[in-house]
């Protein structure tokens, strides 16, 4: 997955940048217009608030695309708090040449505001608060597919056939130890052939993230469930998909390359490497709820004066069958003496999250 999607010369993120949209493979909340990157910044103000308005900090984007929800966020920050937004730094990690190009271009205009970086290291020797964050990242984060055959796991791998043709084997005992680690999470009862994911680089990828805060918050925004819907024992064949022209299919083996792979996000799993370096899940909720009350102030602002655009966009993103409903959002707290890992929240994640 990781050389079909991020090779630098082949892979699917890296050839080309017009994945996302209409004319794309797929839509995201970002393809619905400006007001997901308004409420979006309108919880970045209140965190920076709630750190004490530091005179410097720092937004950091993983997987910023084209730049597209960057300039939403920073539009937005500028019209609703001048000062929050003449401190902050919005720092842009994107190894590949491509995407970099088509950010830059996007963010002409803020162009003194956005750090553009190859990887969050160059950020290390500054450290300052802030926040990290990405919308649908995570589900493109590369993952490990798993069979259930005779009462154990087995990994399926990808190997070639006489032809050259990609075939899966699906019959390789787990030795991987971090994999084990994880699956030894995962209940045992599935029917034969019950096949899904696994992510083991969520540490990995929050790790780094955290020691370019000195404190803040760590959001994602992304399709998935916690880990007892996940590997519901009816899901029988999981989440892994491939996006091509707006249609969804099943086998990552076709078109290499061309199409994207994908996988909804264990947010159990996320919670607890986040856990491991020290985060507090803060909050782990439906993207419709989340989005609906980061908007109250916008809502109310509307009474009498509404925008029929912007609402038609709010209820896009917040209804329970456009992307309100299977999509999450979840708070990471970092560094900060205060977070509460609250009952509501341990029970959404599930019961094996303990403090
Ligand atoms: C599904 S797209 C989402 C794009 C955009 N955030 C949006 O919501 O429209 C996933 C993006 O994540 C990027 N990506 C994947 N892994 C990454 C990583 N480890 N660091 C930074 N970006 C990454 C990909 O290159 C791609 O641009």
């Amino acid at each position: 997955m990781a050389t079909a999607l991020y090779e630098p010369r082949f892979g699917y993120y890296a050839r080309e940048t017009r994945q996302v949209g209409r004319s794309g493979d797929f839509f995201t909340s970002v393809s619905v217009g400006p007001l997901f990157g308004e409420l979006l910044a309108r919880r970045f103000l209140s965190e920076w608030e709630k750190i004490g308005s530091p005179a410097r900090w720092r937004i950091i984007e993983c997987g910023a695309h084209d730049g597209t929800l960057a300039r939403d966020i920073l539009s937005a920050m500028e019209r609703l708090n001048s000062p929050a937004f003449a401190a902050v730094e919005y720092a842009i990690p994107e190894p590949l040449p491509l995407l970099r190009e088509a950010q830059q271009k996007t963010l002409k205009s803020f162009s003194g505001k956005v750090r553009f970086i190859s990887t969050v290291s160059e950020l290390f020797s500054i450290p300052l608060p802030g926040i990290a964050f990405g919308n649908e990242l995570l589900d493109a984060l590369p993952f490990h597919v798993i069979e259930w055959h005779n009462n154990d796991w087995y990994e399926c791998k990808v190997t070639a056939d006489s032809s050259r043709e990609f075939i899966w084997e699906n019959d390789h005992p787990i030795s991987d130890t971090k994999l084990l680690e994880t699956i030894s999470r995962i209940e045992r009862d599935f029917q034969e052939g019950y096949r899904t994911e696994v992510r083991t680089n969520f540490r990995e990828f929050l790790e780094p993230l955290t020691r370019c805060l000195t404190k803040g918050l760590l959001l994602w925004l992304d399709y998935g469930f916690a880990r007892a819907e996940y590997y519901h024992p009816d899901r029988k064949s999981g989440t892994l998909r491939t996006f091509s022209k707006h249609r969804a299919a099943e086998n990552p083996l076709t078109a290499p390359g061309e199409i994207d792979i994908t996988a909804h996000v264990d947010f159990t799993a996320l919670a607890e490497a986040a856990m491991e370096i020290n985060c507090v899940p803060t909050y782990f909720i439906s993207q419709g709820s989340w989005l609906t009350e980061q908007a109250r102030d916008w809502l109310l602002s509307l009474e009498g004066n509404p925008d029929f655009i912007a609402l038609r966009q709010f209820q896009t993103l917040t209804h329970p069958a456009h992307l309100g409903g299977c999509f999450h959002v979840i708070e990471l707290a970092w560094n900060q003496s205060d977070a509460v890992f609250s009952e509501v929240c341990q029970h959404r994640l599930g019961k094996s999250l303990a403090c």
